[in-house]
């Protein structure tokens, strides 16, 4: 038995007041990412996510406590063609940037191994929460690949060109105090707590003005996009904010002496 309020294969969706808790559930396989899961995965962040009445963010993890993600199925790679890898690459790719933009927070509750895929899954979330037995690596090399969900681009991003490059082609794993000194997770918590911690930055975040936590969420990932000057988005960003309600609100309740109250408008 299980409390999902969806219907999926391999993920389990439970809501608690608004926080939205998505389990990678292939606990046999380490939950590793086949096609199925990351089908689920374009079906929920694209589509039925938005049924979901008062969310305040999402927390992924994987099922048990060995294992995030072990990586995309090794099973479903053989035979590959060099077509079909490019569509795999791209799914996974175009799925991932669903969450890296999704206007809420999305915090991944690394529970165990993050290898390859699931490396780049906890990569794609906004924030990450790692329990102390957590182990990231991108071990794809070992398979004569590269990472193609993103890690060769978003490991970079998090902890600069000389350690990931170390990591991508040794294929060495790094433990979640390792991660945590290089920037790549925002906090190491008990083996169990990890997704309480990321509930609790949940409902921080649920305090604040919702539209500029989506904004902010929009300004960081221009730092990031080609052709797009994240300075000039910022500028538009700020802009936009200052026509809300909430902006009203926040600066009145500073000047009142008093909590705002957000309405999202
Ligand atoms: N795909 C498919 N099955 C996987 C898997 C994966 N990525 N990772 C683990 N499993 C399966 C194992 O085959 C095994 O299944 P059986 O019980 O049916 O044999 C089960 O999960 C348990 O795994 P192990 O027995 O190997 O467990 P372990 O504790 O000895 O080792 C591990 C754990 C170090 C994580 C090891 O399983 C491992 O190295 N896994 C593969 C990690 C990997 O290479 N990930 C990258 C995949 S490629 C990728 O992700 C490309 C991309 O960027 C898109």
């Amino acid at each position: 038995m299980n409390n999902s309020i969806m219907n999926y294969e391999n993920l389990l969706v439970q809501n608690n007041d608004g926080i939205v808790t998505v389990t990678i559930n292939r606990e046999k396989a380490l939950n590793a990412l086949n096609r199925q899961t990351i089908s689920e995965l374009a079906q929920f962040f694209g589509t039925d996510v938005y049924s979901i009445e008062n969310l305040k963010g999402i927390i992924l993890t994987g099922a048990g406590e060995k294992s995030f993600v072990a990586g995309a199925d090794i099973s479903e790679f053989q035979g590959l063609s060099a077509a079909e890898g490019q569509m795999l690459a791209q799914r996974g790719q175009d799925t991932f940037l669903m969450i890296e933009r999704f206007h809420k927070p999305v915090i991944a509750a690394v529970n165990g191994f993050a290898l390859g895929g699931g490396c780049e899954l906890a990569m794609a979330c906004h924030l990450r929460v790692a329990s102390e037995n957590a182990k990231f690596g991108q071990p794809e090399v070992n398979l004569g690949l590269i990472p193609g969900y993103g890690g060769t681009q978003r490991l970079i991003q998090y902890i600069g060109k000389t350690k990931a490059l170390e990591l991508l082609m040794t294929a060495d794993m790094i433990t979640a105090q390792d991660a945590l000194q290089l920037g790549l997770v925002n906090y190491v918590m008990p083996v169990g707590e990890a997704v309480q911690k990321a509930t609790a930055l949940i409902e921080k975040i649920a305090t604040k003005a919702p539209i500029a936590i989506t904004k902010v969420i929009e300004a960081a990932n221009a730092y990031f996009e080609e052709n797009v000057d994240g300075f000039a988005a910022e500028v538009n960003l700020f802009g936009e904010c200052c026509s809300t309600d909430d902006f009203r609100e926040g600066a009145s309740a500073f000047l009142e002496k008093r909590k705002p109250v957000f309405s999202a408008k």
